[in-house]
């Protein structure tokens, strides 16, 4: 049957210490990654305006190794110190170390902007260093300082800059991980860590393209639980949604759409992204409350939404509501905001309006003309490499 129709809580409120940063600079660390780089990177691989020589006009979300990485160890007692950029390759790790055995790690993801200027640009590279903290306290792990993260996601990015694709072709997709590499076999908190971050050009995450997503709405699997670390950038949230993923993509749908686990009632999130629904001009999306990842995506938008003078909601939103949604769309770092054309629960679906002056439009223009310079940037969002 169809239907027609026409952290970050707690992170945000830390994200002082984000526009601080960028005031704060990181000039000295700046000046050792400077160095470091002109010791590791050949002019041929790192001279300013080259573009690695690959299609940019057919960027998907596929890995396309880049020519360096970065790496930082410490061991539990101590805190890390200096990391280093290295050339992109395999790592060696004990068979026994707690990330291979006991999922003890956390990834992050980030976007590096190249602008019509040829200057180069991140989206709120500290919130997501706050959020590897918060991360790494509940997975038992150390984790960098903020400005060490900062430093060492920029340093990657220079390291990789003729991977940034051109303006608006995609981006540099920066991946840090922290992971427990030391061998242990009991299950205990890692003796070691690693803080490794390698990058990727990207274009759009989903094979439709900027086209709408369809969702289907999971009520067997669970993403997460309350108590669990579904709040968190933890790598064991990801492995378990490859099942219901899977069974979507094989119906022919774009991502699955998980309810909350005890009452199979209210939504939560995507498999790869939060969830926003527009009714009378209301922007509504579910309340994180532990189990629902805190976005840094989500909350831009939800700042977005409300500077552009929108009423928004952050609470529970029973999977029916979906019925009279207007708009519903998706956001993440991976996924960018994407419009949902429909959503399939229990065999029903549900269609939804499209189009650049509807609210979705308006929220990712906003948001794309921040990355891109054409908006200005109040809050200080944007930190130039
Ligand atoms: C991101 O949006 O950066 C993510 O980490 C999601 C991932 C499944 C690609």
């Amino acid at each position: 049957m169809v239907l027609r129709r026409g952290y970050l809580g707690s992170l945000i409120q830390r994200s002082t210490i984000g526009s601080s940063l960028s005031k704060l600079g990181t000039s000295s660390l700046a000046s050792q990654a400077a160095s470091s780089l002109q010791q590791l990177c050949e002019p041929s691989s790192c001279s300013d305006g080259e573009y690695a020589d690959i299609d940019w006009n057919n960027l998907g979300f596929g890995l396309t190794p880049t020519d360096y990485m970065y790496t930082m160890k410490c061991s539990k007692d101590e805190n890390f110190k200096q990391g280093q950029v290295r050339r992109y390759g395999n790592i060696e790790l004990s068979p026994s170390a707690g990330v291979l055995n006991y999922g003890q790690g956390l990834f992050e993801g980030i976007k590096a902007y190249r602008r019509e200027n040829g200057r180069l640009f991140l989206f709120r590279p500290d919130q997501n260093a706050i959020r590897m903290q918060i991360g790494a306290e509940r997975m038992c792990m150390i984790s960098p300082s903020i400005e060490q993260f900062v430093h060492a996601v920029k340093e990657t990015a220079l390291a990789n800059r003729r991977w940034i694709p051109p303006p608006g072709k995609g981006s540099l997709y920066i991946r840090p991980l922290l992971i427990g590499s030391g061998a242990i076999l009991g299950l205990a908190p890692s003796p070691e860590y690693t803080f490794l971050i390698y990058a990727s050009p990207v274009g759009n995450y989903f094979k439709e393209g900027t086209a709408p997503l369809n969702l289907y709405v999971e009520d067997e699997f669970h993403r997460a639980s309350r108590g669990g670390a579904g709040g968190v950038k933890s790598i064991t949230n990801y492995a378990p949604a490859l099942k219901a993923q899977s069974k979507a993509q094989n119906g022919g749908f774009s991502d699955v759409l998980y309810l909350d686990a005890v009452n199979k009632r209210n939504i939560e999130e995507a498999s790869s992204c939060n969830i926003f629904m527009v009714k009378d001009n209301v922007v509504s999306t579910p309340a994180t409350a532990g189990t629902i990842l805190e976005g840094i995506t989500r909350r831009s938008i939800i700042d977005i939404a409300r500077d552009l003078g929108y009423q928004v909601e952050e609470r529970s939103i029973p999977v029916e509501e979906l019925i009279d949604a207007e708009e519903v769309f998706c956001t993440g770092t991976a996924v960018g905001v994407a419009p949902v054309g429909s959503i399939t629960y229990q065999g029903k679906r549900v269609e939804y309006e499209m189009g650049t002056q509807l609210v979705c439009g308006k929220l990712h223009s906003t948001f794309a003309g921040i990355q891109r310079g054409t908006v200005e940037d109040k809050r200080g969002w944007i930190v130039e490499i």
